[in-house]
């Protein structure tokens, strides 16, 4: 495949909160090539998340395209967005966001289910991909019976199960130690070599930022820098993709689109349920992995209603 797994153009976001008009994006265009490893960073508020559910088709923009695997979504239903970012995304959470009271098999095999897939099928993909994390010991346990790494691999494998192109990934080591952030980030370095799964992570630690092969700087709203480097390379700019099967350029010139220009959305934006509470609303509309979730409300018993609503 020769499209690019994600291709965002002159991307906005404008959110309006009682009466006030916040502009987190304000035009950022980036390409990320099938099987690229790339670390979002920059200061709180600068517009990470907001990109990130962009991306990951959670969101829609208030102008500006994005491709996803060549596939324009703006002419998508949400149905049929949701429908493909079943498909073809992964999204991991700071928090998880598991099922409580449901097994990490069940867990994982969650997004299969809106696929139509056969019950024998599912168990038996979600058995594999809670083995490709190191869990296949753990199949039953429910999330409160782990610990935090190993809540986020299932969280993980979950996203994996489906065998998406991407793989989105919020501040995925933010609520782990050091030793289960190292857990986590050895085990994304493996799946991005071994299945070629391209990976965006976001997050706030310089250490699991070097992981990725390539670096992008957000500040208001603006890519600020984009770097395809790993920043430990002695001469980053002579290999800039050393582990990459995809040498071509990953980076795109970053429009750093200067304020102002963002011109009006094609549809109207209210604010997001979610922003009232920070990070842990995301959740649903994260695993509902079939439509309907774009500005839901939601909070931690959005996991009761997601089994609802299977
Ligand atoms: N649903 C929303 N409604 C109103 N404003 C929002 C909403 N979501 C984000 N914002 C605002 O948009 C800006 C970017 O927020 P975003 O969550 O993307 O930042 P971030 O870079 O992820 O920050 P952090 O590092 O703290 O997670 C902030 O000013 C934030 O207050
Ligand atoms: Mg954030």
């Amino acid at each position: 495949m020769t499209d690019p797994a994600l291709e965002a153009i002159d991307l906005t976001r404008r959110y309006q909160l009682e009466g006030v008009s916040v502009e987190a994006l304000r035009g950022v265009t980036l390409r990320i090539d099938q099987g690229e490893f790339a670390a979002i960073i920059g200061p709180s508020g600068s517009g990470k998340s907001t990109l990130m559910h962009l991306l990951g088709c959670l969101d829609r923009p208030s102008s500006g395209q994005l491709r996803v695997n060549g596939v324009e979504m703006s002419g998508l239903s949400d149905t049929e967005l949701a429908e493909l970012r079943n498909r073809t995304i992964g999204f991991v959470f700071q928090s998880f966001h598991l099922l409580a009271r449901t097994s990490a098999l069940e867990n994982v095999a969650l997004p299969l289910v809106y696929r139509g897939m056969g019950k024998a099928e599912r168990r038996e993909r979600a058995r594999a991909a809670l083995e490709a994390v190191g869990l296949a010991h753990r199949l039953d346990h429910r999330p409160s019976q782990m610990s935090g790494g190993e809540q986020q691999r299932v969280a993980i494998a979950r996203a994996l199960v489906g065998e998406p192109t991407v793989l989105l990934a919020d501040e995925p080591t933010g609520n782990l130690d050091t030793r289960n952030g190292a857990e986590v980030m050895a085990m994304l370095d493996r799946l991005n070599s071994d299945s070629g799964v391209a990976i965006v992570l976001v997050t706030h630690e310089p250490e699991i930022a070097a992981h990725a092969r390539r670096q992008i700087h957000v500040r208001d709203g603006l890519i600020e820098l984009d770097t395809s480097t790993p920043s430990p390379a002695p001469h980053p700019e002579t290999n800039p993709h050393p582990k990459s099967a995809h040498p071509k350029p990953t980076t795109h010139p970053e429009r750093a689109h200067s304020e102002g220009g963002d011109a009006e959305s094609g549809r109207p934006e209210g604010d997001h349920p979610e922003r009232d509470r920070p990070e842990v609303d995301h959740s649903e509309r994260d695993h509902s992995e079939r439509g309907a979730s774009f500005g839901t409300g939601g909070s931690e018993t959005g996991d009761r209603s997601r089994e609802e609503g299977r």
